[in-house]
């Protein structure tokens, strides 16, 4: 499978997707790297894994139809067959959605519906739950609103700060989002 990722970031998730593509536990390939931040971190990391990267301003285009076409004319250039959001921080607008409609997934630090949108991690831990987790999507035109594929819990332990619970979160999402991927490809 031919897939693009986008970001924002630190491409963390983006690192756990292309090890696994180079473990051998994933089938596909990364054929673009999409990044609205020109400093992203994923962009050093796309360099070192020799990924082509597109990196853009949103404020230089006049609108997101504008920013989002040029974004499908490069993954059209490449044969893309599947994006995968993973710490991208920006809705999807119709023109990517039309185009990429059930082959579009996202990874998000919460159990949805609870905690949607921004910080859901801080969300969750100002909020004393005693379990939250990682869920992953379908992407569509909501703030996390698609349909749920998979989720896994992650306890809040007692003893946790945000900066702990963030790393057991994220240690999740890095070992879920290329196995619930390799899943989806199989079908
Ligand atoms: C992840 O926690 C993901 O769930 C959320 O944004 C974060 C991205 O982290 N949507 P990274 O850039 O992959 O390290």
């Amino acid at each position: 499978k031919k897939i693009a990722v986008f970001a924002s970031g630190n491409g963390s998730n983006f690192q756990s997707v292309i090890d696994a593509i180079k473990a051998g536990k994933l089938a596909a390939e990364i054929g673009l790297v999409v990044c609205d931040k020109e400093e992203a971190f994923v962009l050093e990391r796309a360099k070192a894994e020799q990924v082509e990267a597109f990196s853009f301003s949103p404020k230089n285009y006049p609108s997101k139809e504008a920013f989002e076409m040029e974004i499908l004319e490069k993954l059209r250039e490449r044969d893309i067959e599947f994006i995968v959001l993973a710490g991208y921080m920006r809705l999807i607008g119709p023109t990517l959605l039309q185009a990429y409609s059930h082959r579009m997934v996202n990874i998000h630090p919460s159990l949805l519906p609870a905690f949607p949108g921004k910080d859901a991690i801080g969300q969750a831990f100002q909020a004393r739950v005693k379990l939250t987790g990682v869920t992953i999507h379908y992407v569509d035109e909501g703030m996390d609103t698609g349909p749920i594929i998979a989720q896994r819990a992650v306890p809040v332990l007692d003893d946790d700060t945000r900066e702990t619970l963030q790393t057991r979160i994220q240690e999740t999402e890095h070992e879920m989002y290329p196995a619930v991927l390799a899943e989806l490809f199989q079908k």
